[in-house]
C-alpha cells in the first residue's frame, strides 16, 4: 500500500492544486491528511472542497487551526494574526465544510494497522516535536499507544524532518533537499514530518509532501513550486493580516 501524506494545507489552494497536479501520475492508494486544512490563507472552502472530493480513500485528523475554526478550541494560545485568520475562516466556511472540520477525529490514531498519525505529537495533538528530547518522550508514547507500530507521521511544525530511534540514541534530520528518499530499517522507530503543503517554514517556499510505500518501507519527500504570488495576493485582497501572505514568499 502506498500513501500520499499531506499536512498543514492552511487554506492555500494554489499549493494544494500544485501538489495534487504533481502526484497525478504517481502511484498511491490512499491519502492521509495530518490536519490544519485551514487557517492563514484565503481559500478555506476551495481547499476543503478539493480534499473532500478526492477520488482516493482519504484518512484525515484535525489540526489545532481546524479546532479553533470549528469552535472546539477558543484559540487562547494563538497569536493575533492567526486568531484573526481563524475567525475570518469560520465566517467564510460553507456549512458543509464547517461540519466536516467539526467531525474530524483527533490524533494519535493508527492507520490500516500499519502506522500512527497525529497532528502535533503522539503525546499531545497541539504540541510540537522540534528536538531529540521532544522525540524521546514521544517514542515512549508511541510504544504505549501501539507497541508493534514503528512509524508515526506528524505535522504542526511545518518542517520536513525525520527523528529516528536507534540502538545508540536519536538521530535528528531536517530534510533539506527538494527530493529525498528515506529507507526505513527494521528494528528502528521513526517520527516523520512530511512538511507543510500550504505554509512551509524551512525557508523553502515550495509546497512539501511525502509518499509512504509501506510495502517497501520507503518514504519519498518532494517539493513543488507553485504560484506563491497568487496565494499572497489573495491573502492581501481578503483583508487578512498581510504578513500571512508575505511569509509564504520566504517560506517562514
Ligand atoms: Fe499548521
Amino acid at each position: 500500500m502506498r500513501y500520499l501524506i499531506l499536512s498543514d494545507l492552511h487554506s492555500n489552494d494554489e499549493a494544494l492544486a500544485a501538489v495534487l497536479g504533481r502526484v497525478k501520475r504517481k502511484k498511491f492508494d490512499r491519502v492521509v491528511c495530518l490536519g490544519d486544512f485551514v487557517g492563514y490563507a484565503a481559500d478555506p472552502n476551495k481547499v476543503l472542497d478539493r480534499m473532500r472530493t478526492l477520488r482516493k480513500t482519504t484518512f484525515s485528523i484535525r489540526g489545532n487551526h481546524d479546532k479553533v475554526v470549528a469552535g472546539i478550541d477558543g484559540g487562547e494560545l494563538f497569536n493575533p494574526p492567526a486568531l484573526y485568520a481563524a475567525r475570518w475562516t469560520t465566517e467564510k466556511l460553507s456549512k458543509e465544510n464547517l461540519e466536516y472540520l467539526r467531525r474530524l477525529p483527533p490524533g494519535p490514531t493508527v492507520v490500516d494497522n500499519l502506522f500512527l498519525v497525529c497532528h502535533g505529537s503522539p503525546l499531545d495533538e497541539d504540541a510540537y516535536i522540534f528536538s531529540d528530547f521532544d522525540a524521546s518522550m514521544n517514542f515512549v508514547q508511541m510504544n504505549r499507544v501501539a507497541e508493534e507500530i514503528e512509524v508515526c507521521f506528524f505535522g504542526h511544525s511545518h518542517i520536513p524532518s525525520v527523528f529516528t530511534l536507534e540502538a545508540d540514541g536519536i538521530r535528528v534530520e531536517a530534510v533539506r533537499a527538494n527530493r529525498a528518499r528515506l529507507r526505513l530499517e527494521k528494528g528502528k522507530r521513526y517520527l516523520i514530518n512530511p512538511g507543510s503543503v500550504g505554509q512551509p517554514r524551512d525557508r523553502n517556499p515550495k509546497a512539501s509532501y511525502a509518499i509512504y510505500d509501506a510495502d517497501l518501507g520507503l518514504v519519498h519527500f518532494d517539493r513543488v513550486a507553485y504560484d506563491v504570488g497568487a496565494a499572497r495576493r489573495k491573502i492581501h485582497r481578503a483583508g487578512l493580516p498581510p504578513m500571512l501572505g508575505d511569509r509564504l514568499v520566504v517560506g517562514l
